[in-house]
């Protein structure tokens, strides 16, 4: 029987968050335990040349990434596991893809408009290419699905696209790749304002943060006073409505993403406690952010204790790498031989 295959990837731009964790590796890890699938994890250190970096900070980063996969579970029995750019055919593949994409569609994607906003000295071919070159890493192995954060669905939906263009033009038989869905595929940030990122300061909780500077961040997650009314999802507090019930003040999200974060480390049941608390006797945050701060450091002790061992044992970090890199290359290159003879390259 032929496997599924599976393909997903982390920048290399930095310390993993819990985002990534909940958006990305979990699924990862959900699908390298079923027999079904085939699975292949890299580091996007292409991706990584699309905004400004420090050349020796991707230097490190594209093999502590690979630690983090190994700290976080990912078995390099079970997925291949290897760096983007040590295997060559991406960056080929991804311009035969481009071939079939219009500048004008790469221009509109809501992902490249803005990160235009963040970097406007930088739109560079690179960014503009993103998509294309996240489309050849999942289409050169064929991949059907894939675990990432629903902030990845714009390019998604282009390597769908992609995939159903090559398939008419070229007579390829490429899969339309879907997200693999996690209960985490979006965790807000903490600042109580959009969604957890390396890029916002005060926004995340690292995967290598201790206890205390977990307790410290958790801490400044904006709140209320603790007592009031929960409406469509929408945490309302007394002290936000003077006038017999009338909103006064815009309520914050800061205590409805305290809740999220609640029921990801500490489940549904005890979420449903605190909004009934919150509704009737009132909540004590520091009580609830002292669980939650703890709950997240059960989860993140053993992966930092992982850490501390493959970082004590660089050979076998650099053995898993050396062995993964080229296993996918081998894999990519029957694609992109089928490709290059479709597309008359052979
Ligand atoms: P990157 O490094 O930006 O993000 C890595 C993964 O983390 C997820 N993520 C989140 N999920 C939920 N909530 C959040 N707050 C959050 N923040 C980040 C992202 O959705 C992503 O899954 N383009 C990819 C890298 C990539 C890739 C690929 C992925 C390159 N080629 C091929 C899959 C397949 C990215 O954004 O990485």
């Amino acid at each position: 029987m032929n496997k599924k295959r599976v393909l997903s990837g982390i920048r290399a731009t930095g310390r993993l968050h819990l985002g990534n964790y909940f958006g990305a590796i979990k699924g990862m890890l959900t699908l390298q335990d079923d027999p079904e699938f085939e699975t292949l994890y890299m580091v996007a250190d292409l991706h990584t040349l699309t905004t400004p970096y420090q050349v020796e900070e991707l230097r490190q980063n594209r093999r502590e990434i690979i630690i983090d996969y190994l700290a976080a579970g990912l078995d390099p029995e079970k997925s291949i596991l290897f760096q983007q750019s040590a295997n060559p055919h991406h960056a080929e593949f991804a311009f035969y893809l481009s071939s079939v994409v219009t500048i004008a569609k790469m221009q509109h994607l809501p992902t490249f408009k803005d990160k235009v906003k963040q970097y406007p000295q930088y739109v560079t071919m690179a960014l503009l290419n993103y998509p294309v070159l996240m489309a050849a890493d999942i289409l050169i192995y064929k991949a059907s699905d894939v675990p990432v954060g629903i902030d990845q669905e714009p390019h998604l939906e282009v390597a769908r696209e992609i995939a159903r263009r090559m398939n008419q033009d070229y007579g390829t038989d490429f899969p339309e790749p879907q997200i693999f869905k996690t209960i985490g595929e979006y965790v807000s940030s903490l600042t109580g304002e959009g969604k957890m990122s390396k890029s916002v300061e005060g926004s995340y909780i690292n995967l290598t943060d201790d206890l205390e500077t977990i307790r410290k961040k958790i801490a400044k997650i904006p709140t209320d006073s603790g007592k009031g009314i929960i409406d469509k999802g929408v945490y309302i507090s007394r002290s936000a409505m003077p006038n017999n019930g009338v909103v006064a003040i815009a309520p914050s999200n800061g205590v409805k993403n305290l809740m999220e974060f609640i029921e990801l480390f500490k489940g549904k049941e005890r979420r449903k406690e605190l909004d009934n608390q919150y509704q009737d006797v009132g909540l004590r945050y520091s009580e609830v952010k002292n669980e939650l701060a703890e709950a997240i450091y059960q989860e993140l002790q053993p992966i930092q204790e992982k850490r501390q061992e493959l970082e004590n044992n660089p050979q076998k970090v650099d053995s898993i790498i050396s062995v993964g890199n080229e296993k996918a290359t081998v894999l990519a290159s029957e694609v992109v031989k089928e490709v290059r003879e479709k597309m008359g390259l052979l």
